[in-house]
């Protein structure tokens, strides 16, 4: 069971606008430890806030929670997703080089891969598992790709085993988008140790948080130092620049919050598994109505969220659905939408409705609740309840 306090840490909220709003089960939160308080009263005495002490012994000791040798921390999850990119070109890529990503994933993906200067190719993913289905991921590969970047959304591992088995058949790299699976695990592996490279969301709702900020970790010394050259401004020497590189930096407040979160990382992960694998317990009864997200016995869930995707010939919407949730007090965010389709106003290079099927199905049919550290078995309970009363009114409907 956790040890840690969360009514103490948790002295700041994401969640703050959902309370105001008077929500039940609110979806995210921060926890700010006691040390992390007095760090930062450390740094303003010291009058030293941009990137210093805190953020090196920050990095050290979150590679070291993964078992990788490097960690570099920058501004933000979109952040690491690009840079990780960027450093390709240290590793034979050119601009226009191609990166492959599931259609489905939060739009920084995409964007991060555009943003280093890559182009992104989308390949579907699987309902079942949200991640990319590996069994579609060769048909991609062109003689333009250059690396396979698998996210492991809601704290789900992709299957990492195949990817990897590909991306050394094609001489790629691989680029973990490990965003939302902070401490996940993969057949006993830590996600984040098995690519070349592995990206993190330290935002507000995420497992470890610095507010904003993101890392980046791998076990390759020169991917290392192009990250740390990459993220200001391709910075090699005293302003000498060789890098197309971007401001990035992450500042000592920030690493501060991260510190106090790195000391209580397994208490938040445990209580979060606790808390998903109580719904995933609860949700077998709703397992004709709804998908969700499983944890197999080869895997180990690192939970963001809990995602819920309406099934097929059902007599409801997912928005239907979503207005209950909400009428009784249950904040819930879309299942993010198919990238390259979510604006049919115009074709996202060169794609139309129905490319993605497996992404638009989660995104028309999907939307996740929280299952954080400041979420109480009685929420999980109030959820459950919201559940059933929506299904009985909906069976009541048919009668
Ligand atoms: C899968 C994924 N990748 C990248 C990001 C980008 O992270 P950030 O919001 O810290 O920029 C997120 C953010 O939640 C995400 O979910």
């Amino acid at each position: 069971m956790p040890t840690t306090d969360f009514n103490k840490t948790a002295a700041i909220s994401d969640g703050h606008e959902a309370k105001k709003a008077g929500y039940k089960v609110p979806f995210g939160t921060v926890s700010i430890t006691p040390k992390a308080k007095q760090l930062i009263d450390e740094a303003i005495e010291r009058r030293w806030l941009t990137k210093g002490k805190y953020v090196k012994e920050f990095e050290d000791k979150f590679a070291a929670l993964f078992g990788v040798k490097y960690g570099i921390a920058v501004s933000s999850g979109t952040d690491a997703d690009a840079i990780a990119c960027a450093i390709l070109y240290d590793f034979g890529a050119r601009r226009g080089d191609e990166i492959i990503i599931p259609a489905l994933t939060f739009v920084a993906t995409g964007n991060a891969v555009l943003q280093a200067g890559f182009k992104p190719v989308f390949v579907d993913v699987k309902r079942e598992t949200l991640n990319i289905d590996p069994d579609k991921i060769e048909a991609a590969i062109t003689k333009r790709t250059r690396a396979i970047m698998p996210v492991h959304l809601m704290g789900k591992p992709a299957d990492m085993d195949k990817i990897m088995a590909i991306a050394r058949k094609h001489k790629l790299h691989v680029i973990e988008d490990a965003a939302e699976a902070h401490g996940a695990e993969y057949k006993g592996k830590k996600i984040g140790a098995i690519g070349d490279m592995a990206c993190f969301s330290l935002y507000a709702a995420h497992i470890i948080t610095t507010i904003e900020g993101g890392m980046i970790i791998t076990d390759n010394e020169r991917m290392a130092e192009a990250a740390r050259s990459l993220r200001n401004h391709g910075i090699d020497g005293k302003f000498r620049f060789r890098r197309i590189g971007f401001s990035s930096k992450m500042n000592e407040i920030e690493a501060a919050v991260g510190l106090g979160n790195v000391d209580i990382f397994h208490d938040i992960l445990n209580k979060r598994r606790r808390n998903v694998l109580y719904l995933i317990e609860k949700f077998k009864k709703f397992g004709p109505y709804f998908i969700y997200v499983k944890e197999e016995a080869h895997e180990k869930l690192g939970p963001h969220a809990f995602s819920m995707i309406v099934r097929p010939g059902l007599n409801f919407t997912k928005d239907e659905f979503v207005a209950f949730l909400e009428q009784e007090g249950v904040d819930s965010r879309n299942l993010f939408y198919s990238i390259p389709t979510q604006t049919p106003s115009y074709a996202f290079m060169g794609h139309k409705i129905g490319d993605f099927p497996e992404s638009e199905f989660c995104s028309n049919n999907g939307t996740h609740i929280g299952c954080h550290q400041d979420i109480e078995i009685s929420q999980m309970d109030h959820v459950i309840a919201t559940v059933d009363k929506f299904l009985k009114g909906k069976n009541s409907d048919r009668h």
